[in-house]
């Protein structure tokens, strides 16, 4: 038997002719198995088990009482973050019932949550980025450049290295032996965690370079682990890129050795010391539409069409910029990219009003990316889903 979810409004601000109007509309339109209303002094008590949100919604316009109870009515049960789906009905009790874990919290204390890290010894204390550094694109080599900021001053890091693909940088050379790649790659990835505040966040976006077999993400994750950084989680970005050759069966129609092919890259979410980011409330920028769909991981974002236009062969779109900086940082917050190429992570951070770093080894990119900034401004974010 399953019970119902209640939510409670305070209606005292509301005629009461026009509460009861609503009550009895409700009840009468919607079946009681599957929720009802009372009116109890000064509060409208809401009974819920499903609730199909768009036939509520048109219920509600179709009332003939102030627009402000209809909506008051509406959001308190639109607001509510865990639901379960069942065909058009959002359901708000029972859905995981047959997956309910009893004495959830204890055993996560038993098994030990992110064990790998636990150990670690990063410091708590938290240091300003030096302002000659703040909101400034630079010129430089990372793993030289980062040694000259201090411990623990950098908010979130968004970047997405050179895969060793074999693309045409400007200045990087993207073939190299795969154990120097990745020794280039962690000497920088090492002084990037350095940088970063305790309870920062560090996302890489990375795609494996399938043809030599090489999961460039799972060998950048277990550095991370090695390095007591917390796995907060992993993105699908889905590009729909269906370009992968139609021509490259591995072994055709065979299963000696069939070659997977893939539409989507990955985008790994890490954290220093904590799960959890310090901010104030007033510095959060992102939507309820937003958060309840991005928090879904697996975003289906077209890939960067203007690459050409600012001649960088390997670009990500500002969309997954936005998307990244709204849900793990806050607005001021420090942006560091220490692959910043055209400067899509610090364009996307000027528009949201946070501030950043950008660095990249080619002049040229440089200053692209200081031409978009230089011609972006905030809230300017032009893009629809
Ligand atoms: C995949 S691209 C980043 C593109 C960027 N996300 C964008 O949307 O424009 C990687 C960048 O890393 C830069 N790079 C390679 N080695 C570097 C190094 N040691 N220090 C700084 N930048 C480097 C390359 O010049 C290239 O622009």
């Amino acid at each position: 038997m399953v019970d119902y979810r209640k939510e409670i409004l305070d209606v005292s601000s509301f005629p009461v002719e026009e509460c009861l109007k609503l009550v009895n509309a409700f009840n009468k339109n919607f079946p009681k198995k599957d929720a009802y209303m009372f009116l109890n002094e000064e509060s409208l008590h809401i009974m819920l088990k499903q609730l199909d949100m768009i036939k509520y919604r048109e219920f509600l316009d179709g009332l003939n009482i102030s627009t402000d109870l209809t909506n008051k009515a509406f959001d308190i049960i639109d607001s509510i973050g865990s639901y379960g789906l069942k065909g058009s009905k959002r359901l708000f009790s029972g859905y995981n019932a047959e997956r309910k874990v009893i004495n959830r919290k204890a055993k996560e204390q038993s098994r030990s949550k992110h064990y790998y890290a636990n150990d670690h010894n990063f410091s708590k204390v938290n240091n300003e980025l030096p302002s000659e550094y703040e909101n400034k694109i630079i010129c430089a080599d990372s793993s030289e450049f980062l040694k000259k900021l201090p411990d623990n001053c950098i908010d979130i890091i968004f970047t997405s290295p050179p895969y060793n693909f074999g693309l045409d940088y400007d200045s990087h050379n993207d073939t190299a032996r795969w154990n120097d790649y990745f020794d280039m790659l962690f000497a920088i990835f090492k002084e990037c965690i350095r940088v970063l505040k305790y309870g920062g966040r560090f996302v890489v976006n990375v795609q494996p370079l399938y043809s030599d077999y090489i999961p460039i993400h799972h060998i950048i994750s277990n550095f991370f682990i090695q390095n007591k950084m917390i796995w907060k989680g992993e993105i699908i970005w889905e590009k729909n890129n269906y370009n992968c050759k139609y021509s490259s069966w591995g072994s055709w129609k065979s299963p000696a050795s069939p070659y997977l092919k893939y539409t989507w890259e990955f985008v790994e979410v890490y954290c220093k010391g904590d799960l959890k980011k310090q901010g104030d409330n007033e510095n959060i920028d992102i939507t309820a539409e937003e958060f309840k769909s991005w928090v879904v991981a697996k975003w289906s974002i077209a890939p960067e069409r203007n690459m050409q236009e600012f001649g960088h062969p390997a670009m990500f779109p500002e969309q997954l910029a936005e998307r990244v900086l709204k849900l793990f940082s806050y607005k001021n917050d420090v942006v560091l990219d220490p692959f910043n190429g055209a400067g899509t992570t610090t364009v996307v951070a000027k528009k949201t009003g946070r501030r950043y770093l950008g660095i990249d080894i080619s002049e040229e990119y440089c200053k692209t990316a200081q031409k978009r900034i230089d011609e972006a401004d905030l809230g300017q974010l032009s893009w629809f889903d």
